[in-house]
């Protein structure tokens, strides 16, 4: 029996001409792009963690959402925890989303110790399995929240006293666990206090090698368990911290070959985080396409504007459309998902307010996809490319390249053809224009 929280069961495609604030326009899951369904291609999932456990607080004000299971209304937490997952379960059903996401502190109270925390874990990840039987949504992926406790505020893995990093690894061991008897696709980490406020009391090296270790540790995990989904390091430049050791792609891979696990662990990109780096979100997945890591999105935007994580709904097409490009041109998303790490305006009071926040990101990723899609198909960009790297394919060139030459010999060749090189467009505004047929 549905819990009446939203005031509809089931969100329709009704087509672009469409007036319900309550229908998709452009998501039709059923759609075939390139030979595949826009389901399968998108993999959307919710996340738990800002739709069902945040008050809607800011840092100059508290709860501004009225949700019958918040601690307000209702004290028995496991309770409260039940009527979460009811609604939660209803809003995946109602959009058609085939995955969710969620940390163990979103989805269970927290206990009086480590062992009431994995008791109280179990109980919901027990309904989950049902409730996940009963609507068919799957889990892209779980994660541990190793970063709103107290005990977490100076990291966990990084944490300057063994015990967090005790604590830690065997709550991510229990995370894995839970991940792992749901079908997982993933399981992401997010070292959200994995870095410091001051380098006054930090040892750089020495947190270093416990995050390096930690890794190492989970990655073990994975495949003494058995677990056959992707390890997912999510990066973040800073906030909460003053500086986040997972900074960026280009960083992540370095940690990862540091470790030796660039094999092993892949990103997820979020599109906030990749604006907080100073960098575009198709800057971070063309540098982790081209490093062979790309696993996942969060797709959720900032606010260009304030400068801090505002996890917003994403509406802007156009940028859509080159993430999809990306992806794309990689082979699609394969155990990775469009993951909404978004949540409401503190102001969106109303239930309905969360289909329609999804409901507007849900077709803007499919307009978006379907843009990327038609680029690929016509091979415009493609072909640029091609054209303007095109000399490198030439033998004399990749002797250069390969190795067959080094640095004197190849001045001698300078001198001896009297190379002298002629400049060519960079053809960027052919380029822009180009793209802008599509979207
Ligand atoms: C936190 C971060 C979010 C991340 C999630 C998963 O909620 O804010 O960006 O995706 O943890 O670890
Ligand atoms: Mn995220």
């Amino acid at each position: 029996m549905s819990t009446g929280f939203f005031s509809t069961e089931k969100i329709a495609f009704e087509g672009e001409d469409s007036r319900n604030p309550l229908a998709f326009r452009h998501y039709d899951p059923n759609e075939v792009v390139l030979g595949k369904r826009l389901e399968d291609h998108l993999r959307f999932a919710c996340a738990y963690w800002h739709s069902f456990a945040w008050p809607g607080g800011d840092p100059f004000g508290g709860q501004t959402f009225d949700r019958p299971w918040f601690p307000d209304r209702m004290s028995d937490e496991m309770a409260a925890a039940n009527l979460k997952a009811d609604v939660a379960f209803e809003m995946f059903s109602a959009l058609g989303v085939p995955y969710f996401c969620f940390h163990d502190g979103d989805v269970r109270p927290e206990g009086d110790s480590f062992s009431e925390n994995t008791k109280n874990l179990n109980v919901i990840v027990d309904l989950f399995e049902k409730k996940m039987a009963v609507t068919g949504v799957k889990l892209l992926w779980g994660t541990a929240n190793l970063f709103s406790h107290r005990r977490f505020m100076s990291g966990a893995a990084t944490n300057p006293d063994p015990d967090v990093f005790a604590y830690s690894a065997a709550t991510i061991k229990t995370c894995m666990d839970a991940t792992h008897r749901l079908g997982g696709e993933n399981y992401v980490l997010w070292g959200g206090r994995e870095g410091y406020e001051t380098l006054l009391n930090t040892d750089l090296a020495q947190e270093d090698q416990q995050m390096g270790r930690m890794l190492n540790m989970v990655v073990d995990y994975k495949h003494k368990i058995g677990f056959n989904g992707t390890i997912l390091v999510e990066p973040k430049p800073q906030e909460p911290t003053k500086h986040q050791y997972d900074f960026d792609v280009a960083t992540v891979y370095g940690f990862l070959k540091r470790h030796g696990l660039e094999k092993e662990v892949k990103v997820n990109i979020e599109q906030g985080h990749a604006i907080l780096a100073g960098h575009t979100f198709e800057h971070e997945l063309a540098t982790a396409t081209a490093l062979g890591i790309f696993g996942s999105v969060d797709m959720n935007r900032n606010d260009y504007q304030s400068g801090w994580d505002t996890d917003q709904f994403p509406n802007n097409t156009p940028e859509v459309a080159m993430a999809y490009y990306h992806i794309l041109k990689a082979g699609g998303l394969t155990t990775g998902g469009t993951n909404f790490d978004a949540k409401l305006r503190r102001q969106s009071l109303d239930p309905d307010d969360l289909l329609a926040g999804h409901i507007g990101a849900m077709d803007t990723c499919a307009r978006g996809l379907k843009a990327a899609a038609a680029m690929m198909e016509d091979g415009g960009l493609q072909k640029a490319l091609d054209d303007r790297y095109q000399r490198w394919t030439a033998p004399d060139a990749q002797k250069m390249l390969n190795g067959d030459l080094d640095l004197a010999q190849i001045a001698e060749k300078v001198i001896a053809e009297d190379i002298n090189p002629e400049p060519s467009s960079g053809r960027q505004e052919i380029l822009e224009n180009y793209v802008n047929r599509f979207v």
